[in-house]
């Protein structure tokens, strides 16, 4: 069910989830202030009760009252980046993060997303945790369709188009004196390195019984479709590809294109949306082209290919 801004806040303010949309992708929102609605997304999503929430402000006076030892560069990031597709995990004083959102850790992890619908929803609400509006397991949602594709038609759902950036947010940590990547984004590893003097690390924490960032221990992004990322089958073998437009793959194949290579930002935005896409068409395997460079944003999206083609630790 489509709502106005309006409505979200109200249905937000009275304890229901409503979904929203980010410049990432949308989000399964509600109030902070209200314990039942946050159960409520874990049990909509399937969600594990181990993977905790993003909770989202709308300016970092907020994220203040909610945290301690506030890391070194804390606000060099925060007035770079936010509003925008970072999020960052910072030691939470406990009595004022519901054990819930943080699945019990000692830490709690915070953004400012920059859809103005979003900031506009955030300002008259007050702080949201927002996973994405997604069944758990399933690609991300970068339409209000997704969205519904996923969800009983009886979620309220705000309209904000298309995300403009299609995968979710770049999650830091800091961890002994520097921070840490333990999610990839929509921001680079490298764009951080002008502002902290430094690159940081990407830790993925892969194959750790207990990752730093627990949403790493679950199978993520997949289609029901098959994806063959193994470039040594011959893609006629399995008659569909996901590939790249400025490409050419075997006649007898259906191409869905993500974009030019050239164009990560384009292939970023399109990811989800074209993995989804082979689900209602109903092919059941996919050949992924995953022949470009790994730097960048392209890394992210090797990323998430990778993740999503894994039927590893379905959650
Ligand atoms: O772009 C985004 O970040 C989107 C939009 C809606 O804002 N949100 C999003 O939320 O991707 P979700 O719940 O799908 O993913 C949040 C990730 C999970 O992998 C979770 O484990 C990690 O953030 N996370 C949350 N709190 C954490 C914490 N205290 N320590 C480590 N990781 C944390
Ligand atoms: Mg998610």
């Amino acid at each position: 069910m489509r709502v106005n801004l309006e409505n979200a806040c109200e249905l937000l303010q009275t304890g229901n989830v409503v979904a929203i949309p980010t410049e990432t992708v949308y989000g399964l929102a509600a109030s902070l202030s209200n314990p039942e609605a946050i159960e409520h997304i874990f049990t909509l999503k399937g969600r594990p009760a181990d993977n905790p929430l993003i909770i989202h402000v709308a300016d970092s006076s907020q994220v203040v009252c909610y945290t301690k030892d506030i890391p070194e560069d804390f606000e060099v990031l925060a007035n770079t980046f936010w509003p925008g597709p970072m999020t960052l995990v910072l030691p939470a004083v406990k009595e004022w993060v519901p054990s819930i959102v943080r699945a019990d850790l000692d830490t709690v992890a915070f953004r400012i997303p920059s859809h103005p619908l979003t900031l506009q929803v955030l300002s008259n609400v007050g702080p949201l945790v927002m996973p994405s509006a997604n069944l758990s397991g399933k690609p991300s949602a970068t339409r209000p369709e997704h969205v519904e594709n996923d969800f009983s038609r009886d979620l309220p759902v705000l309209d904000g188009g298309e995300c403009y950036r299609g995968v979710e947010s770049t999650i830091l940590m800091y961890n002994i004196n520097r921070w840490e990547i333990v999610r990839l984004g929509a921001l680079t590893p490298e764009i951080f390195e002008t502002f902290l003097g430094y690159k940081p690390r990407v830790n993925e924490f892969i194959g750790e019984e207990h990752p730093v960032c627990p949403g790493q221990l679950y199978r993520h992004y997949a289609p029901q479709a098959t994806l063959i990322l193994d470039a040594d089958t011959p893609p006629e073998s399995i008659g569909a590809v996901v590939g790249f437009s400025n490409r050419t793959y075997p006649d007898s194949c259906r191409i869905f294109e993500l974009g030019a290579t050239t164009d990560p930002e384009e292939v970023a935005k399109n990811l989800y949306g074209t993995l989804r896409l082979l689900d209602s068409e109903g092919i059941k395997a996919a050949w992924v082209d995953t022949s470009f460079p790994k730097a960048g944003l392209c890394s992210t999206i090797a990323e998430r290919l990778r993740n999503a083609s894994s039927k590893d630790s379905e959650s």
